[in-house]
């Protein structure tokens, strides 16, 4: 546990450096238009937004010059707005924002990011660009739980679907379905987990050396931060997620999250 007496210094890793094959724009998910902006430049502004990044990280597909520029838009917006908030007797700091290239996998573009963290950095919350509309609410619950002495921290929201596992369909049976059902998890103990996702950094950073000895296989099987954590034999503690933080991944999820930002609460939503 952290020893909780005072905030801890966070850092903020906005992984962005995904192909966006699911989505099939042909172009770079975090570039993908969304509300007159870009995927990337919401979810940066989702990030200043919830003020608990003393660093915001940003892993970009290598190369990329349009995401770079997009990312030094967001910085320029960031100081007017920090220049404005000052001028008004507030002092807030203003967050440094880095850019780095991501990798093959997002576990890559994670572990790059936390190479470039800054000096004294003690927590860090992992958060994907595809989840541009997560609320600020979630960030201060992500946040506060690591304040409170957690080590790692998710957010979550309850299954809705009943959930069964499935197998091939055996020999013979295929005329009838391709899978044949083997059983049905209890729905109630079930979760389906978000970003940003919190850690204790030195937990993070141990455990993603350790994944960086996997193979191809258990590489593939490794879909969020968490489950890294969870390997070393860590607690990993849940909040309540966001129905807003949903992952834009296929076309019909741009069409929710134009919906959202459509809708009575704006462009920025402040409850989860
Ligand atoms: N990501 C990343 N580096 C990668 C792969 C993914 O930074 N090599 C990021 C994505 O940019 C995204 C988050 O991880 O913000 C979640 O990944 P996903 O939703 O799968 O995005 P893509 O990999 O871009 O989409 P797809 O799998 O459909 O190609
Ligand atoms: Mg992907």
């Amino acid at each position: 546990m952290n020893t909780a007496s005072t905030v801890p210094v966070t850092a903020v890793i906005l992984v962005a450096a995904g192909s966006g094959q699911r989505l099939g724009y042909g172009m770079p998910k975090a570039k993908v238009p969304l509300g007159g902006d870009s995927i990337l430049t919401h979810a940066l502004r989702g990030v200043a937004a919830a003020g608990i990044a003393r660093q915001i990280c940003v892993a970009l597909p290598p190369g990329d010059a349009d995401l770079r520029a997009q990312c030094e838009g967001f910085l320029a917006e960031l100081q007017t707005e920090h220049g404005r908030a000052a001028g008004a007797g507030d002092n807030v700091p203003l967050p440094e924002v880095t850019m780095v290239d991501g990798g093959a996998s997002r576990a890559d573009s994670v572990r790059a990011a936390l190479a470039a963290l800054l000096p004294g950095t003690q927590s860090v919350l992992v958060h994907d660009a595809a989840r541009a509309l997560a609320p600020e609410a979630v960030f201060h619950r992500v946040a506060a739980s690591l304040a409170a002495g957690a080590v790692a921290v998710i957010p979550v929201m309850p299954v809705v679907d009943t959930v069964k596992t499935v197998e091939a369909t055996h020999d013979g049976d295929a005329a009838i379905a391709p899978e044949v059902v083997t059983g049905t998890a209890p729905r109630e103990i079930l979760r389906a987990v978000q970003t940003p996702q919190g850690f204790e950094l030195a937990t993070l950073q141990r455990a993603h050396e350790a994944a960086a000895g996997f193979d191809a296989a258990q590489a593939a099987a490794v879909t969020d931060d968490a489950m890294l954590v969870e390997l070393l034999g860590v607690p990993v503690h849940a909040v309540r997620g966001a129905s807003q933080s949903l992952k834009i991944t296929t076309p019909l999820d741009l069409i929710l999250a134009e919906g959202l930002l459509e809708g009575p609460l704006g462009a920025r939503w402040v409850e989860g």
